[in-house]
């Protein structure tokens, strides 16, 4: 992707072996051209008879790397928020638009979400630069570790690999701020569903945590009317994990309706699909889109947030693509 003077502009993400980037220029050509906010009939997503993730899901945490107990905390609050009630508009109201994806057998995605184990990977088992293929071989070691190895669940488990901001991933920054794949037999032992995202907070905030951070090769963002500058503060203090968020949010509806690339996405290369989030990226609000986030809460700190979940936390997640309005769509849209 080239960069010019244009700002780089955030995400991508999508599924292991594939890269989606938007440039901003790119960003407001994509949605001019095809107003995915409002329009519908240009997206072709189709539903390709694969299973989705319809059984209550046990979710995984492998922390790779070097976590602080906030950071780490403001994680799993946003993972107990998916299948908690808050005050609307809520994280669990926002995974009803995903929940309105089916199998072949009409199941519905699951709204039951359990985060049912963690591991702490404190001493990179497998370096400070992993592969993508590598992802697999930290679910290996987190599954068959001594004496508290991670359960190896086939049957409806999710393993959600995060890595510290010190940690280089191939492709992240420049291709992806996150994917989403499964297993291998052959490196974990059975075929699993997994997601890694990574800590961008000192490699790329301006990508990977946008609009938190803005794009260093972008000069300044624009000035304010008194005279600050228009950054949006993290709402939960932290710019690297509060970026992650949206991010983790984005991995796990793709890898929900989506687990084995075989279920829901556009286009017709299974190897690049568009995926329900891809549909959306850098949409959080009504009338987002082209590097404008879109309609989104602003608390008394200029904090920016869409959504509550537990414990009165605030959290900016982007949305995705609701099948039924044929739009993208989240639970603090206004029209
Ligand atoms: C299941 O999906 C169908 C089709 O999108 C939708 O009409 C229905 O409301 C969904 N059920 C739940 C519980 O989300």
């Amino acid at each position: 992707m080239q960069k010019h003077h244009h700002y780089h502009f955030l995400l991508i993400s999508c599924f292991c072996f594939s890269t989606l980037a938007l440039s901003w220029n790119q960003n407001m050509q994509f949605n001019q051209g095809k107003n995915y906010e409002g329009s519908s009939d240009l997206v072709d997503l189709q539903y390709h008879m694969g299973p989705v993730l319809a059984s209550p899901i046990n979710l995984y945490i492998i922390w790779y790397g070097h976590w602080n107990p906030t950071q780490q905390a403001i994680i799993r609050d946003f993972l107990y928020s998916l299948s908690s009630s808050s005050s609307y508009p809520s994280v669990s109201d926002w995974w009803r638009t995903v929940r309105l994806y089916t199998d072949q057998t009409g199941s519905n995605i699951t709204g039951n979400i359990a985060l049912s184990g963690e591991f702490y990977d404190t001493k990179y088992s497998h370096g400070g630069y992993l592969s993508r293929l590598a992802i697999q071989s930290v679910i290996k070691t987190a599954v068959t570790s001594y004496p508290r190895p991670l359960p190896l669940n086939p049957h409806n488990g999710l393993y959600l690999v995060l890595s510290s901001s010190d940690v280089q991933v191939q492709d992240f920054c420049r291709a992806v701020c996150g994917f989403h794949y499964f297993t291998f037999p052959n490196i974990v032992g059975v075929t699993v569903p997994y997601a890694w995202v990574g800590n961008s907070g000192t490699q790329c905030p301006g990508i990977c945590a946008y609009p938190f951070a803005w794009p260093s090769n972008s000069g300044k963002p624009p000035p304010s009317s008194n005279g600050g500058n228009n950054i949006m503060h993290a709402p939960n203090g932290d710019v690297g994990t509060d970026g992650m968020i949206s991010v983790i949010a984005h991995e796990l509806a793709e890898v929900s309706s989506n687990p084995l690339v075989n279920a829901w996405y556009a286009g017709d290369d299974p190897t690049a699909p568009t995926e329900i989030a891809d549909l959306c990226v850098g949409v959080y609000g009504s009338g987002g889109g082209g590097g404008y986030v879109g309609k989104v809460f602003t608390d008394s700190w200029g904090n920016g947030y869409n959504v509550n979940g537990v414990k009165g936390r605030r959290f900016l997640v982007q949305w995705v693509w609701n099948p039924l309005q044929r739009r993208c769509f989240g639970p603090n849209a206004v029209d």
